[in-house]
């Protein structure tokens, strides 16, 4: 790991403080009220949608970073909910097919490197049926808005 992922762990909360406090935090709510059951996040990060998680009999917050799992631990006393922490890779999950009721993603798919793979596994370890992907992504576009 860099010292790239080490900075970007270090200062990821400081940088969007702004946004989480006027938009991104009334959405990421809107989101995770409909997780439910045995809910997998992805890419956890810092644990941004911790304090959302309401109805939820068990959450695993995969988070392959271990410099993004050092800011995550602090956070678990926030949750009002179970929570495990793995350092599960989304493009090979260690679970087994159709455990989880839920799947959470939020900002992940943008740095995932096969991202088709991890959307293979999310669909693997999820209940048929009635199991769901909750997804808040955005993607990086082209040319020189892109750059900027
Ligand atoms: C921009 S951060 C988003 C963190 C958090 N989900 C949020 O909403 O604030 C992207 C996260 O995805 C993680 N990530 C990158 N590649 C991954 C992969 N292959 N599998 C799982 N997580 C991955 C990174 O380590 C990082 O924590």
């Amino acid at each position: 790991m860099s010292i790239r992922h080490r900075l970007f762990a270090a200062l990821y909360d400081r940088m969007n403080a702004t946004a989480e406090r006027r938009w991104m935090g009334k959405r990421r709510a809107d989101l995770l009220a409909d997780a439910h059951g045995v809910v997998l996040e992805i890419g956890g990060g810092t644990g941004a949608n911790l304090p959302y998680y309401r109805d939820v009999e068990r959450l695993v917050i995969a988070e392959p970073d271990p410099f993004m799992r050092k800011k995550l631990g602090p956070k678990l006393a926030q949750a009002r909910v179970p929570v495990e922490i793995s350092d599960a890779d989304a493009q090979r999950l260690p679970f087994a097919d159709e455990s989880f009721d839920t799947v959470v993603s939020t900002l992940v798919f943008c740095t995932i490197p096969d991202p088709q793979a991890a959307l293979m596994e999310i669909r693997r370890v999820l209940r048929p049926a009635a199991g769901r992907l909750l997804f808040l992504e955005h993607v990086r576009g082209e040319g020189k808005v892109a750059r900027w």
